[in-house]
């Protein structure tokens, strides 16, 4: 059985980082429930628990929401708490934790005063990213602190004989630069796990469990372009053949001339596909609608109801779903509270009575990627940068048109042909264009003009859950911005998006 490090969930926006990092060491990690007990854990089936990992939280250890097991901690297993979850260990033995006078949301500098145990081999100060308001002021006898910051009296602990450890910050954040250092530590050293965890046979695998699972059945999976609806639809083709109709709706929303290049794509790896153009029905229920959670809601429930008269007149009885780990934990579990509905998480009625099949369910993205390149699958999709299941809509900001839809498009061209044409050295994630609801004085041609303006996302981000503003050349971005002005008869303002994620997101809505 393979060895695992379970990651208890107590909805913290970085919770299934925790579990990627521990996979880059070849470790398996799976995300779990926080109310699990200790008896469960004891029981686990899915891979032998070799340690424990509490996450972080939006809750106060105060409000106690969640029922948490302390008979966890007597489990002879490493155990290891990170925000939240260090603040849990200390109250849960009897520790103090208090709303801090100042709160640390970002950099800070940890002062390391024992090297040893989790923080074995960091330097005497460290850089770490932090984002907390409630701090741990007491430890029990116990236990000793391993490290401080100016505001945390106890920003690392650990018991003085079992292998239980908290950290107030975040090492699962690329912000805090020995993160890795400490999982390692934490994974291979305390807990002992064998880093045995590897993807080789993924495919040959997944291609045989889906060829067991459907059958001759009939199958169905809506293509969005992205790189995991890609990966799964090809893994499926490859087990059942034609049995698999790819279905792609152009909701008027994409891209400019994405609809086609799918289409041509798709078919040139031989997929059965179906386009289905549902472009009124998108801007007809989308008229008048300015807020960005409704927008997603009504993009979502369209994008199943065209899907569902697809899949009848199919008659499929096996759904195929792109969904990736992060999914699955992004939309908000019950823990975590919900930053933005993302749509392509399931959804369809239960009066289809569809058997559900996630071929890539428990693969972070980047190990689509290497899926994906061990298919032989096109650069167009390996390395196509992410882009939002709601699409063009929600980078118009306020109301939808295809006139409005249409300036986004142009200007979202522009952008990237102009950073594809300059790339070379620059490590981008995202760049994309954002209608804004705002218009504004200009003069053109002598002429004052009154019009509408256009904003510049560009951003570099490791995994989307964090990113940085690209500091782009002003040439490249004086070229973008006269290329709109001139080409975009409605534009005649462009700025420059300046901000971190967070606080922003890296989408506008
Ligand atoms: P935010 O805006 O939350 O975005 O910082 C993080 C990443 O997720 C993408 N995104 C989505 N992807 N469906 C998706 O498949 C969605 O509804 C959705 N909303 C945002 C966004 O483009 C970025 O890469």
């Amino acid at each position: 059985m393979t060895d695992c490090i379970i990651v208890l969930d107590f909805g913290g926006q970085y919770c299934h980082l925790i579990a990627r990092r521990i996979r880059e060491l070849n470790v398996y990690s799976e995300i779990v429930s926080p109310e699990i007990t200790a008896e469960a854990i004891e029981d686990y089936r899915d891979c032998r628990v070799r340690g424990i990992i509490i996450s972080g939280g939006p809750q106060s250890v105060y409000s106690e929401r969640i029922k948490f097991d302390k008979n966890i901690l007597n489990l002879d297993l490493g155990i290891l708490g990170l925000c939240y979850g260090h603040q849990l260990i200390a109250y849960s033995t009897g520790g103090g934790v208090e709303t801090a006078g100042k709160k640390e949301f970002g950099i800070t500098t940890a002062i390391i005063d024992k090297p040893e145990g989790i923080l074995k081999g960091l330097n005497r100060t460290e850089r770490v990213w932090m984002s907390h308001s409630d701090t741990v002021t007491r430890i029990p006898d116990d236990y000793e602190i391993l490290a401080h910051t100016q505001n945390s009296p106890i920003a690392a602990y650990r018991h003085k004989t079992k292998h239980i450890y908290g950290l107030q910050w975040h090492p699962e954040v690329v912000h805090t630069e020995n993160g890795m250092r400490i999982f390692r530590n934490f994974v291979l050293e305390i807990c002992g796990a064998k880093p045995n965890w590897r993807m080789d046979n993924f495919v040959e695998n997944s291609v045989s469990e889906i060829r067991e699972r459907v059958g001759d059945r009939t199958a169905v999976i809506a293509l969005s372009g992205g790189v995991d609806s890609s990966v799964a639809a090809i893994l499926t083709a490859r087990a059942i053949g034609k049995n698999l109709v790819s279905v792609f709706v152009d909701t008027g929303l994409m891209r400019k001339n994405e609809p086609e290049q799918i289409e041509k794509m798709f078919r040139n790896l031989h997929l059965n596909l179906r386009v289905i153009d549902a472009r009124s029905r998108f801007f007809k229920s989308l008229k008048g609608v300015k807020d960005p959670e409704k927008k997603r809601k009504i993009i979502g429930e369209n994008f199943i109801r065209v899907f569902e008269e697809a899949a009848k007149d199919i008659d499929a009885k096996v759904l195929v779903q792109g969904t990736i780990y992060p999914d699955r934990i992004e939309s908000g579990t019950r823990y975590a509270s919900t930053i933005k509905s993302h749509h392509n998480v399931g959804g369809l009625p239960d009066k289809l009575k569809l058997e559900i099949l996630e071929p890539l369910a428990e693969l972070y993205k980047d190990e689509v990627r290497v899926v994906a390149k061990d298919l032989g699958l096109p650069k167009d999709i390996t390395e196509r940068m992410p882009f939002p299941g709601p699409a063009l809509a929600i980078r118009v900001i306020g109301e939808i048109t295809p006139e409005r839809i249409n300036i986004v498009r142009r200007a979202d061209a522009v952008v990237n042909e102009e950073i594809r044409r300059a790339k070379a050295d620059m490590n981008i994630w995202q760049s994309f264009a954002v209608l804004l609801p705002l218009k504004s004085v200009g003069v053109q041609g002598d002429t004052r003009t009154y019009k509408n303006t256009i904003a510049i996302r560009i951003v570099e981000s490791r995994d989307g859950m964090t990113a940085n503003f690209a500091r782009i050349p002003y040439d490249i971005l004086e070229r973008i911005s006269t290329r709109i002005t001139n080409e975009i008869p409605a534009v005649n303002r462009v700025v420059y998006d300046l901000t971190h994620k967070p606080p922003a997101t890296i989408e506008w809505e």
